[in-house]
Order: structure tokens, then sequence, then C-alpha cells
């Protein structure tokens, strides 16, 4: 009944001093009472970390840790996990807008085990350069999307389609989706995925938009997606993590 667990990283973004920030940091943590959450822009205290009590999503994520940020977005994962754990009911194959490295739905994938996860999940990016200007992560140069199938090289039901969206969606696009997460990092690319994609997205589907409650230069995202989802009757959950969540009708 009293059991705390803590989580803990140096990573989060927009800070100018981040020495002073993490002398800061570790002092606020000795002052709550325990089952804090820091990392990814976020710390929070007196929760329960649920993400850090299911073993299959500790393993999930450990085993696909490919760099410091994997670790500090624990929540925004095991959002995407409890997120498919309610989509792998649904008639709808499992899509995301912006692969990068694959992490995303390896971790996914792995949460339930590859043997049990019945579903296509299809995965489409540009992999080997960013279309934004400035945005290139880490390791996006020739060659990646080679790297990228063959991490998926024993996950039959992945489809990995290279390209820039939307255009690429006419390489194949599943009729009935009950997952969907966007994560492209600009409004112009998620909005052409939304008109392409929404119709698609089974009753009950859900839609989680990894960059909505991110501030700066992500706010056009979420000014241009409220637009978007008010002419069609719906609000996005703006959660804590710094993602968007919506429930298809
Ligand atoms: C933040 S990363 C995705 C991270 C990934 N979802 C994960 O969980 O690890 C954003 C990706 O979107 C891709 N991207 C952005 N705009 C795109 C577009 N119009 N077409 C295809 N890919 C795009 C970039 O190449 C980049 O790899």
């Amino acid at each position: 009944m009293d059991r705390l667990v803590n989580f803990s990283t140096t990573v989060s973004w927009g800070i100018t001093d981040p020495q002073r920030f993490q002398q800061l940091m570790d002092e606020a943590k000795s002052l709550v009472t325990g089952g804090y959450y820091l990392g990814d822009n976020l710390f929070t205290w007196c929760r329960n970390n649920s993400a850090l009590e299911d073993p299959a999503f500790i393993r999930a994520l450990q085993t696909n840790v490919q760099n410091s940020s994997d670790e500090a977005i624990a929540w925004r994962r095991y959002l995407l996990a409890c997120s498919a754990s309610h989509a792998i009911h649904l008639n709808g194959d499992f899509v995301e807008c912006g692969v990068y490295l694959g992490t995303g739905i390896k971790t996914v994938i792995d949460y339930f085990g590859k043997d049990r996860f019945d579903k296509k999940f299809w995965g489409y990016d540009t992999f080997d350069y960013h279309p934004t200007k400035g945005h290139d992560f880490e390791e996006q140069r020739n060659g990646l999307f080679q790297k990228v199938k063959e991490r998926f090289a024993e996950y039959s039901m992945v489809r990995l389609i290279q390209g820039l969206l939307p255009e690429s969606f006419q390489q194949g696009c599943p009729e009935r989706i009950s997952f969907l997460h966007i994560d492209l990092n600009n409004a112009e690319g998620e909005i052409a995925s939304l008109d392409h994609l929404w119709d698609r997205v089974v009753p009950g589907g859900l839609v989680i938009l990894d960059d909505y409650e991110w501030a700066g230069i992500y706010r056009e995202q979420k000014r241009a997606e409220d637009r978007w989802f008010q002419d069609r009757g719906y609000r996005v959950f703006p959660l804590p993590t710094g993602q968007g969540f919506l429930i298809k009708r």
C-alpha cells in the first residue's frame, strides 16, 4: 500500500542553466514525500508511476533504449502502450506518422510480445533526412531507412514506408485504423496526415499527437490541430506529458 516508486533522469529540454537546474531539482526531490518522476520536462510527486510497476513495459522500454531521451520519455511511451492495449481489441491497423529509429513502434509491439501482436503496424517517415530544415535528428542520413528495416527484420507485421507525407500514403495505407500516433514535429505534415487518415480511424480508435501540448516552436501544431478538430466537433485532451489524446466517436 505504501510502495513508492521514484524515477529521475537529467533529460529535459528548454533549460538555460542545466547545472543549477539539476542542483535545485536534487533539493526539490529531497523535499517531497516520494513517488516522484523527473524528466521529459515533468516533475511530479505522490504519483504511482504505474509505468514503472508494469514489468512487461519496463522490459519493452529498456530493451529498446537507443539514446538518453528514450528513457526519459517513459511516461509518454507508457501512454502509447496503454492506448495500444485498448486499440488491439478494435478492428483496424496501427499507424505511426514519424518513425525515426522505430523505437516507439518497437516498444509498443514488444510490450505485448511480437508473437502475440496480431495487428499490422504501418510506419511512415522520410528516414534518411528530416524534411523540416534544422530539425534533423542524429543518424538522419543516407542509410537510416536500411538500418531501421533491419531492426524490424523479425517483425513481419511492420510495414515501413519511406517518403514524404502525405504523398507517401499512395505507396500503401490501411483502410481501417484503430491506433494513430502522429509525431512529425511540424503542423503542415500533421494536418495533411489527419486529412488523409481521419476518416479511416474506426469508432473507438485512438489518436495520440506527440507534440500537441508542447509550447514554443511546437505551439503552431496545437493551434492548427485545435482548428482542425474543432471543425469536426472534437476537443483534444491536453496531457501533462506534452501529448494530445483523442478518442474517435
Ligand atoms: C520526433 S521523430 C519521430 C520519433 C518516433 N515517433 C519515436 O517514437 O521514436 C519525427 C520524424 O518525423 C519525420 N517527418 C517529419 N515530417 C515528415 C513528413 N512530412 N513526411 C515524412 N516524415 C516526416 C522526420 O523525418 C522524423 O524522423
